[in-house]
């Protein structure tokens, strides 16, 4: 077994380099099959989530090499099925957007049931729903999606929940298709206007991205293309929470401010300083905390990504915070183990009711999600003693380097295998 050893209690400092964003690499390789051409995409996050998407790839011909570690060259020239495995899918939420790509491109595609971190029903009825009104017939059988179209037509499709899985699957699928697809109430993350943009890069005619409604006309041919995927906002989050939580000064280098500002405006409302240049922003922290209310909400509001890491610091905040969860249904799993750390934390629906500030101590606890791991960490950056989170491979999904990031700001944090020497000094 591996886990992550954590002795907190002493303050962050210095400065961090963010990874491209998870959610633009999940979206954007598998946008690649859209190609019939060679494409190089560059700031790829070194992350699980995309090492899994490669062994996908390469499983129906696609070619993939590395550049460098952070440039990958993906041909997709000459995929010879449209027919997924189920092996190496099963942890990755983000493989429903395989069925875009290729029933986009080949007409066909056959994919295992998305799995990834399980918060609540996630389903994808608003992405089988696009399909079938650009043409497909859509089935899921035996854990797997399969749709089929003789012809895509393009058509007006309005999201009843602004999702952004399915606003880049939809857009995806319409690439080809015959004339003009619009897309009504689309989210507006930052990674779904990286992924248009990508493909524009290519020759797809998408307009409207980053707002509700997205214009994608059909064209006739993709060509290749080289493209960097922007800074991953969550990332940059989770440490600018872990600098404020510490009562330290971070600064997140490479990353794009404007993504950044729910969480900034937060940060400075419970008490920090936050300043930003061009690209990078400066969290500085006196480890005393005003308690708020906070809502998680789809861009540009706050991110649901980042709602455990900040109830985290909430716990250390002077009084009554509220976090309430307006995104997913059942985001509040990690609770249970944040509370094996002294928390005090209530659920009432989707509230969360904290009341702080709590004096933590490590113990053994268990990442139940990749943000959950993330927000176990910041606890365990201010706990007393050691803290022990097993289930690193949910964090592994998503964070690049987390423990060497978090040491080079003056965190005591090792990753342990089972038989390793124990080598953490209690602070
Ligand atoms: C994406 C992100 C994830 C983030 C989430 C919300 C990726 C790979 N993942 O996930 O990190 O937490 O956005 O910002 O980009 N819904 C439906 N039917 C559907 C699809 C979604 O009812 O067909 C609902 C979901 O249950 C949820 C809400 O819509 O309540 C938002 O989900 P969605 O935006 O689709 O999230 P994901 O694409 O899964």
């Amino acid at each position: 077994m591996e886990y992550i050893a954590i002795s907190g209690n002493n303050p962050l400092k210095g400065s961090v380099e963010i990874s491209g964003a998870k959610n633009s690499a999940v979206a954007i390789i598998p946008a690649a099959l859209l190609v019939g051409g060679i494409c190089v995409i560059e700031n790829l996050p070194v992350i699980e989530d995309v090492s899994n998407y490669i062994t996908v790839l390469e499983s129906i011909g696609v070619k993939c090499r590395y550049i460098n570690p952070h440039a990958l060259e993906i041909d997709a020239r000459n995929i010879h099925t449209t027919s997924i495995a189920p092996d190496n899918l099963k942890n990755m939420r983000a493989s429903y957007y395989l069925i875009g790509a290729l029933l986009g491109r080949f007409r066909s595609a056959a994919v295992p049931m998305p799995g990834g971190c399980n918060f609540g029903a996630r389903p994808i009825d608003l992405h089988v729903k696009g399909f079938e009104q650009l043409g497909a017939a859509v089935v899921q059988e035996h854990g797997a999606v399969r749709a089929e179209a003789e012809s895509l037509v393009g058509t007006q499709i309005y999201l009843d929940v602004a999702s952004v899985g399915a606003t880049i699957n939809i857009m995806m699928a319409a690439i080809y298709a015959e004339g003009t697809t619009i897309i009504e109430n689309a989210a507006k993350e930052p990674h779904i206007v990286d992924c248009a943009n990508f493909l524009n890069r290519c020759g797809a005619n998408i307009k409207g991205a980053g707002t509700g409604v997205i214009r994608i006309t059909g064209v006739q041919k993709l060509k290749g293309c080289t493209y960097a995927i922007i800074p991953d906002q969550i990332e940059a989050g989770t440490y600018m929470i872990a600098g404020a939580i510490t009562g330290g000064s971070v600064t997140v280098r490479n990353v794009i401010p404007k993504h950044m500002e729910a969480l900034s405006a937060k940060l400075s409302e419970v008490g920090c300083t936050v300043t930003a240049g061009d690209d990078w922003l400066k969290v500085t922290s006196n480890g005393k905390f005003n308690s708020c209310s906070l809502m998680t909400l789809y861009y540009p509001g706050f991110p649901t990504d980042l709602q455990p890491q900040m109830t985290a610091l909430l716990t250390q905040a002077e009084g009554v915070s509220t976090v309430t969860e307006a995104v997913f249904d059942n985001r509040f799993q990690y609770v249970d183990h944040l509370m094996r750390l002294g928390v005090d934390i209530k659920i009432e629906g989707r509230t969360a009711i904290v009341r702080g500030p709590s004096h933590l101590t490590g113990t053994d606890v268990v990442a139940t999600d990749l943000r959950a791991g993330a927000a176990l960490i910041m606890a365990a950056l201010v706990s007393k003693g050691v803290t022990r989170i097993s289930n690193v491979h949910y964090i592994d999904r998503g964070y690049e380097k987390i423990e060497e990031k978090l040491r080079s700001l003056g965190a005591n944090i090792r990753r342990v295998h089972e038989g390793d020497a124990p080598a953490l000094m209690e602070a």
